[in-house]
């Protein structure tokens, strides 16, 4: 995997000497984060073939089977404070699916704030960390990714089975997996050099957002509220127009949408 990737990056790309290849890890996020505590320096990638406890949003888990996915992560170490990197989660989903497009020629729908979606149904996801130096800016950032490839639709859980899909399960084709983990590392390197202006990654953000426009429901605890999904601010967060008429800024919870991963 590690010599198909490096095929796949120019010669000269600066993160070329730092991938560190796993076959199986625990949670690439995780590995990445040792590290990160360890020194690892800007641009520092860890890619598994399989995670065992791959993670998702609000602690969830990410199946990742051996070699049917991109399991990866990245260490960026901005030198800037945690409110100038709201917007971070949306710049990664844009960074992933440029990068999904330009190595398979199919650009994902975002279901807001960090689901890859295709044809309705979830193609991956995007799970950002961050840890803070005493003195308030950020120590490192860990961006992880996870984009189902090959799985067939008998190969999912049965929890998931109805809302997951993969890429080759969309295209009707083999994907590269080495060439789709090399198009991430150079996106998201590309989205690293502008990483504190959130206009740069924004407008597409919205553009690809499906969430937008459409009937929705938060759920936060025991409470569900119904409303519609308006933008997204300058701060990736979802502003929703709910059914009493208020207008809400929501930055937590879950937001079901319409029509999407079984929701009626
Ligand atoms: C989500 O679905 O809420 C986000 C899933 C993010 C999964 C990726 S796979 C690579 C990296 N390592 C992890 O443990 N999680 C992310």
């Amino acid at each position: 995997m590690k010599n198909a990737i490096l095929s796949h990056l120019p010669a000269s790309h600066p993160w070329r000497g730092n991938i560190h290849h796993f076959d199986t890890i625990d949670s690439t996020n995780s590995e990445a984060k040792r590290m990160a505590a360890m020194g690892a320096p800007y641009g520092t990638v860890v890619i598994a073939d399989s995670q065992t406890g791959g993670r998702g949003r609000l602690g969830r888990t990410f199946y990742s089977p051996a070699g049917n996915g991109v399991y990866l992560s990245v260490v960026l170490r901005p030198n800037l404070r945690p409110q100038q990197l709201m917007h971070l989660t949306c710049a990664t989903a844009v960074a992933a699916c440029n990068a999904v497009e330009i190595a398979v020629g199919i650009h994902p729908g975002i279901k807001w704030t960090n689901d890859l979606v295709v044809n309705c149904k979830k193609l991956g996801g995007i799970l950002t960390e961050l840890s803070i130096k005493a003195d308030g800016f950020v120590d490192y950032i860990i961006i992880g990714i996870g984009i189902n490839c090959g799985q067939k639709a008998e190969d999912f859980p049965p929890e998931i089975a109805n809302i997951a899909t993969s890429l080759s399960l969309y295209a009707g084709q083999s994907v590269d997996r080495g060439r789709l983990a090399a198009a991430i590392i150079d996106s998201v390197a590309h989205m690293a050099e502008v990483l504190e202006n959130a206009d740069a990654f924004l407008p597409q953000y919205r553009a690809d957002c499906i969430t937008l426009g459409q009937d929705i429901s938060l759920l936060r605890g025991d409470e569900v509220r119904h409303g519609k999904a308006l933008d997204v601010d300058k701060n990736g967060a979802l502003i929703v127009q709910f059914a009493d008429g208020r207008l809400e800024t929501v930055t937590s919870g879950e937001v079901s949408v319409r029509g999407m991963y079984g929701y009626v």
